[in-house]
């Protein structure tokens, strides 16, 4: 006999659907307290997901993905990102474009990005001037966008890519705000009435994007065998096991898909990192006393072992992260969880907040004390900033070798300060949450 739904939330469904857009943090910081670490929702299309904060339902959660759909709940995505985007599928059909688009993301290629990346962070600081202020998000993000446009499309200079680059940005600037994010998830405000309404709007934005994906496809179609080593141009090169090769519209979508998932949810982490490291001068020594010890010439491989550099990162997304709960996974069959039996069709969303801000795991879990991550270890369903089981984030070790190298650059170079004493708060952006207002700081000077 399967279990009743555990503590619904009796407000009406409307105004959890609104909440969960404005603010689901302070959404699921109300419930839990109200409730404990499982509750039920109203929301939307998801139906009745229940919210779980418990690591140990997460662990069970996420042993048995096999037996979740997954892609389907995501399909709120697919106006962004495209019908035959990885995050969009299930099962075997998951499997093999997990698989195929992993190497790039992982192990020894990874290492040959590192030089790239601080390069990259390189350009982008020079342009700061002794006693300019600016935006720490904006300015991560002119980092994270061209290290993805250099690693995965391959592009870093040319007319496409000068055409791109302002593109994509306007094109997520569209959902910079809980208002403006809000027609992500509300179906009946996607109304394409001209270039006047938003939803035109992001819809002529999409159609010039994919003009220029397909242009460069074709082009590198008529190139043939170049012996690049990008992201498109292995998903060119592959074949499935019937001999097929990706479709152009494949490839497109796959590339927003990363080019999405990838370049804000890591500037934005960055950000906050930023923030909290000048917010917590004993911090900050202890970190630039680990940089400075490795001398001008250390290896970006060496930087990215540093230990309190990585528990600072650690911190950061600990505290900070950017997607509040992970993809939600709809049971195909009967599953256990939590010692009860849930009937078919019964949705679970983890939450990565709910879990991060456990003041059992975690001690004064609202202060940022990388020291934590020194001292114990935290298991999967512990800590999981990128999510777990088969739907873990893809580009999770390219993102913290990004921040750590990024950090790094930035930290042993130059003398920031940020521009406003104010607390920074929390604001919706698309589907993730980033700092509003996005992080003033001042350049106060070289090191
Ligand atoms: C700080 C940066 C990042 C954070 C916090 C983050 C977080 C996440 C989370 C929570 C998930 C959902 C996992 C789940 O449901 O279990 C996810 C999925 C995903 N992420 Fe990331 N991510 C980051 C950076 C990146 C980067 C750099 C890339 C690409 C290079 C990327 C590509 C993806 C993809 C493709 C998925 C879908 C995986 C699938 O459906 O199998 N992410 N990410």
């Amino acid at each position: 006999m399967p279990s009743p739904l555990p503590n619904p939330v009796n407000t009406p469904a409307w105004w959890q659907l609104l909440n969960w857009i404005a603010d689901p943090i302070q959404f699921q910081q109300k419930y839990s307290q109200q409730y404990g670490d499982m509750f039920t929702l109203r929301l939307g299309s998801l139906g009745r997901p229940i919210v779980v904060g418990n690591p140990q339902a997460i662990q069970d959660i996420f042993s048995q993905d096999a037996k979740f759909d997954i892609g389907r709940a995501n399909a709120i995505a697919e106006p962004l990102i495209g019908r035959n985007s990885l995050m969009l599928m299930d099962g075997d059909r998951h499997r093999r474009e997990r698989k195929l688009l992993m190497p790039p993301f992982h192990g020894e290629r990874l290492q040959t990005y590192a030089q790239q990346i601080c390069l990259i962070t390189e350009q982008v600081a020079s342009q700061w001037h002794v006693g300019q202020t600016f935006v720490a998000r904006t300015a991560m993000q002119r980092v994270s966008l061209e290290i993805i446009l250099q690693i995965v499309f391959g592009l870093s200079e040319g007319e496409r890519y000068e055409q791109l680059k302002p593109l994509l940005t306007q094109w997520l600037d569209m959902t910079d705000s809980p208002l403006r994010s809000s027609f992500l998830f509300l179906k009946f405000l996607q109304k394409d009435w001209g270039t006047w309404s938003p939803w035109g709007q992001m819809r002529q934005r999409q159609r010039q994007v994919h003009a220029l994906l397909q242009a460069e496809i074709a082009e590198r179609r008529t190139q043939g065998e170049t012996g690049r080593k990008d992201v498109l141009s292995l998903m060119m090169a592959v074949r499935d096991e019937q001999g097929q090769a990706m479709t152009d519209e494949e490839i497109r979508d796959e590339l927003l898909t990363i080019l999405f998932a990838g370049h804000e949810t890591t500037a934005t982490t960055l950000a906050w990192a930023f923030y909290q490291i000048h917010r917590n001068p004993q911090v900050r020594e202890k970190l630039l006393h680990e940089l400075d010890s490795m001398g001008d010439r250390s290896a970006p491989m060496e930087l990215a072992q540093l230990p309190y550099l990585n528990a600072v990162c650690q911190e950061a997304l600990r505290m900070y992260p950017v997607l509040p709960v992970v993809f939600p996974r709809v049971a195909k069959s009967p599953v256990q969880i939590a010692g009860q039996e849930f009937a078919p069709e019964t949705t679970f969303i983890p939450s990565i907040y709910l879990v991060h801000y456990r003041e059992e795991l975690y001690p004064n879990a609202q202060q940022f004390q990388p020291e934590r991550f020194l001292e114990r270890q935290y298991s999967p369903s512990e800590y999981l900033p990128f999510g777990g089981g088969s739907r873990r984030c893809l580009g999770y070790a390219l993102a913290q070798l990004e921040m750590k190298l990024v950090l790094a650059t930035v930290l042993s170079q130059y003398q920031l300060t940020l521009a406003e004493n104010e607390p920074v708060k929390l604001q919706r952006r698309g589907f993730t949450l980033a700092p509003k207002g996005g992080v003033r700081m001042v350049m106060a000077g070289k090191r």
